[in-house]
């Protein structure tokens, strides 16, 4: 089949790279020229561990292609994946600029069926919007479906995502859509869910905010840790084993980032809110995360004394490792608030840039760990980045002028950094008052 992807982000790229492995012939549309010559190259605008090969791959074999020509790119596919965007308005509700726009071009460019499916992230009731806005646009009136198809993936795991998705939920009005959406999808082994557009659509917003509560969950449990000496690590690995809870997303830290768990808890709290409805638990889940940096900070203080006039090492600065994606990241959060506190920050991170608006003499971004570490009071771990966690920590502790290790990301092993002669404290892990951990 021929496939047309409207927005060439991580989501439509990663579609598109799928659908061009599952032997179809893809298009990926976006406005942004410059964008759409870097991915003509076979070049990613973002980091996505093996994606670049994948790209590289159907690019040089002319199964995936991109343009900046709305209207042939239209006029030429059946089949339309929309994968714009959906950023957070002021008020938390989804900003759907980009999908009406993308919408109003289909409309203005069919000529004759199309079948579109909205792969973004949106609100209930949008596949509806997206139907009336697709219609309003047309010259004159020419049949086309809307399928909800919502997107699981995870950045730093987008291609093992793909191909191997938990689910596939498909959303639609009409059963010869829904089955044409099946088809694409055929050599993939995942169960599919055929159901509404409007129940599809809270699928994805559920899965999600319920993920976000679980980290939240986890995170308050761990406050409780750390005044009752119970490690957080330790309760997180029985609650695990049970099967009904399941393992994951029980790592208590600095909190959840990213583009998706922090900006769809505001969109479903903003379509309760519409209803008159108040989602309490929810409602919860982004106070702890909220709270859970300054929580931490202030707890850190206790033990450092002040981070008044200290130099601080900050690792990591993406919001999860095997990324570059700094939208919400825990770390840019915790480094404006150290500034506050008159504290020179040196920051390091294996992909990702400190954002200018951030860079002064007082924070800094080195390229070495061993140069960010140099003469620092403490360091600071805000995500799990191998390398940290593989780094020759002896080696560091040699470099530093104090040694308090604040790992917001349980990530290394407080028994043997406090063997290294570190004052190291996780997030709800208990230390004895010998300074080891129990
Ligand atoms: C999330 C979902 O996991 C995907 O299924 C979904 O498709 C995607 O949002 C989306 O809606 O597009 P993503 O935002 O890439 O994926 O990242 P996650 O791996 O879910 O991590 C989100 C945040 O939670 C990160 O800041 C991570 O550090 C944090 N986290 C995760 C924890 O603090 N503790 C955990 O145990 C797990």
């Amino acid at each position: 089949m021929n496939i047309l992807i409207m927005g060439t982000g991580y989501v439509g790229v990663t579609t598109g790279l799928l659908f061009a492995e599952l032997g179809h012939q893809v298009t990926g549309l976006d406005p942004d020229r410059e964008k759409v010559n870097t991915l003509s190259e076979g070049l990613l605008t973002f980091y996505e561990p093996g994606l670049d090969r994948i790209l590289w791959k159907h690019v040089r074999a002319g199964s995936i292609r991109f343009t900046t020509d709305a209207s042939a790119a239209i006029r030429d596919h059946s089949i339309i994946f929309i994968c714009v965007g959906t950023p957070s308005r002021e008020d938390g509700s989804a900003d759907l600029r980009y999908m009406g726009q993308a919408a109003t071009q289909i409309g203005q460019h069919t000529k004759e069926y199309k079948l579109v499916v909205m792969k973004s992230t949106v609100p209930v009731g949008t596949c509806e919007q997206l139907t009336h806005i697709i219609r309003e646009a047309q010259p004159a009136p020419i049949s086309f479906d809307v399928v909800s198809n919502p997107e699981f993936l995870r950045e730093g795991n987008a291609w093992h995502d793909a191909l191997h998705p938990d689910r596939i939920v498909i959303g639609a009005l009409h059963a010869s859509a829904a089955v044409q959406v099946r088809q694409l999808y055929d050599p993939l082994d995942s169960p599919v869910l055929v159901t509404t557009p409007r129940t599809a659509e809270l699928m994805k917003y559920a899965a999600n905010a319920f993920l976000a509560t679980k980290i939240s969950f986890i995170n308050e449990i761990s406050r409780l840790c750390e005044v009752i000496d119970v490690p957080v690590t330790e309760v997180s690995a029985a609650l695990g084993m049970d099967h009904r809870i399941g393992p994951h997303f029980l790592n208590a830290g600095l909190g959840y980032g990213g583009s998706c768990f922090p900006k769809d808890i505001q969109a479903l709290l903003h379509i309760a809110a519409g209803h008159d409805l108040t989602l309490g638990i929810l409602e919860q889940a982004d106070h702890v995360n909220r709270t859970q940096i300054p929580h931490l900070l202030r707890t850190w203080e206790q033990a450092i004394g002040s981070f008044h006039g200290k130099t601080i090492a900050v690792l990591g600065l993406s919001f999860k490792p095997d990324t570059d994606d700094l939208r919400e990241a825990p770390a840019l959060k915790l480094i404006s608030l150290l500034a506050a506190r008159e504290t020179a920050i040196r920051v390091h991170d294996p992909v990702a840039t400190l954002p200018s608006t951030l860079r002064s003499s007082q924070i800094q971004q080195f390229g070495s760990i061993e140069e960010t570490l140099a003469q620092c009071d403490a360091v600071i771990l805000c995500s799990e980045w191998p390398t940290y966690k593989e780094a020759d920590w002896a080696r560091l502790h040699s470099l530093m002028r104090d040694h308090y290790c604040f790992d917001g990301r349980n990530m290394l092993d407080g028994n043997r950094m406090a063997a290294l002669g570190f004052h190291y404290y996780g997030v709800g892990i208990v230390q004895s008052r010998e300074g080891r951990m129990l």
